[in-house]
């Protein structure tokens, strides 16, 4: 096997034990956890890793390749990179490194409306290929604002959340005072002091901001603070009524993250859009709710001929990968493993975690004798 990767991380297991010895304690449970008792978070995993494949060895083969069609662009790999938000505060410029990788790796990124970098430098960096997550604005004039500044920047796809009408309920962080910039505590001097690299690079970059924001908000807001502004500035709870303009508005691919039931997804074919992603926030909103493979298998098998059913939560590997295409979504995203990748590694850290899925991602389609990913579902093991 010819591995372009750092041989030292062969696991997005390593990159997150790593990345929890590089950066500061608040930093890495605000990435790790999910919400409540982490009940969701965990079910995903291992109800994901309940699914089993069965690999056909006497038959010819041809080659197998991972690039996948998407709204009509071809992918290098049938995976992309989750939105994630205050990714600055794990890793200085860890989007600008996660985008970057993306675009040279032809895979998609999606750039979170409260992330550490902005719409435009993001399609920069990605020459107008990244996607853009949007969190819904209570007032219009921010939200076309907002929409506009997407298009301006090419975005071919953009991304709504209905998983967001409550903060999720997050005890670590409420423990840790987390803010933006960290709040300056004894705890948390004494946890950043003992993450010097992770202090130094922060020092060079300077404080992270949510850029995209920028010319919208107050300077300065602690957790409490920013609450009230994104709970005033944004309202999560999504229906038709705000959906329908931003159809209307959107010329481009339009994209509902955060299904999870048969209803929602009947809503979003009803209102014109493009995909959904089944998923549950990776664990992080409603704690007594399902893992998304569950839901996923019936949604894509009733409606994937409607609507492009994609999924994310709880993958950490290529067979995980596997696994969900084989249970009939058409692409998955990550979350998490990408950023353990960029807390762990720095710069590297997104080529690595891209070359190491996509690495084992072949190894299980040439093991099972898959050559496209469109035949995943043919080695499911129906339980
Ligand atoms: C630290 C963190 C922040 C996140 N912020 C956002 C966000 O701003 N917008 C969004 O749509 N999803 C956000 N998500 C959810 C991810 O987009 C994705 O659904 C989730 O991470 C997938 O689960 P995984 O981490 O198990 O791969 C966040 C997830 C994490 C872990």
């Amino acid at each position: 096997m010819n591995l372009k990767i750092n041989t030292k991380y062969p696991s997005v297991i390593d990159l997150r034990l790593k990345a929890q010895k590089k950066i500061p304690k608040f930093a890495f449970e605000y990435l790790d956890g999910g919400c409540n008792e982490d009940v969701n978070l965990h079910r995903n995993t291992s109800e994901l890793r309940d699914v089993q494949l069965k690999p056909n060895y006497l038959k010819n083969h041809s080659g197998a390749s991972l690039k996948t069609k998407l709204f009509g662009i071809e992918y290098d790999a049938p995976f992309g990179i989750a939105p994630v938000g205050l990714q600055g505060l794990m890793w200085p410029n860890s989007p600008e490194i996660l985008a970057k990788a993306a675009f040279n790796h032809n895979i998609p990124f999606i750039l979170s409306t409260v992330t550490t970098t902005s719409i435009e430098r993001t399609s920069e960096l990605t020459e107008g290929k990244a996607w853009f997550q949007l969190y819904h604005p209570t007032e219009d004039r921010l939200r076309d604002d907002i929409i506009k500044r997407a298009e301006a920047a090419h975005c071919p796809v953009l991304v709504i959340l209905c998983d967001v009408p409550t903060f999720g309920f997050r005890p670590r962080d409420i423990r840790n005072g987390l803010a933006m910039p960290p709040k300056m505590s004894v705890k948390n001097i004494l946890q950043i002091l003992g993450k010097p690299h992770w202090a130094l690079e922060t020092l060079k970059h300077g404080q992270p901001s949510f850029e995209t924001l920028k010319p919208y908000m107050p300077k300065g807001l602690d957790l409490r603070q920013l609450g009230k502004f994104m709970d005033q500035t944004f309202s999560g709870r999504l229906n038709e009524e705000k959906i329908k303009p931003i159809r209307d508005m959107w010329k481009g691919k339009l994209v509902l993250k955060g299904v999870a039931s048969e209803h929602d997804t009947e809503e979003a074919i009803r209102l014109g859009l493009d995909g959904i992603i089944v998923s549950n926030h990776g664990g992080r909103q409603l704690d007594a709710g399902q893992s998304t493979i569950k839901p996923l298998k019936t949604i894509a098998q009733k409606y994937g001929d409607k609507i492009e059913v994609m999924m994310d939560s709880g993958l950490r590997s290529g067979p995980d990968v596997a696994r969900t295409l084989a249970s009939g979504a058409k692409f998955t995203f990550l979350g998490r493993s990408f950023m353990y990748g960029v807390s762990a590694l720095g710069k590297q850290g997104g080529d690595h975690t891209i070359s190491l899925l996509k690495t084992e991602l072949q190894q299980v389609m040439e093991q099972l004798n898959c050559e496209k990913t469109e035949d995943f579902p043919n080695f499911l093991i129906n339980q």
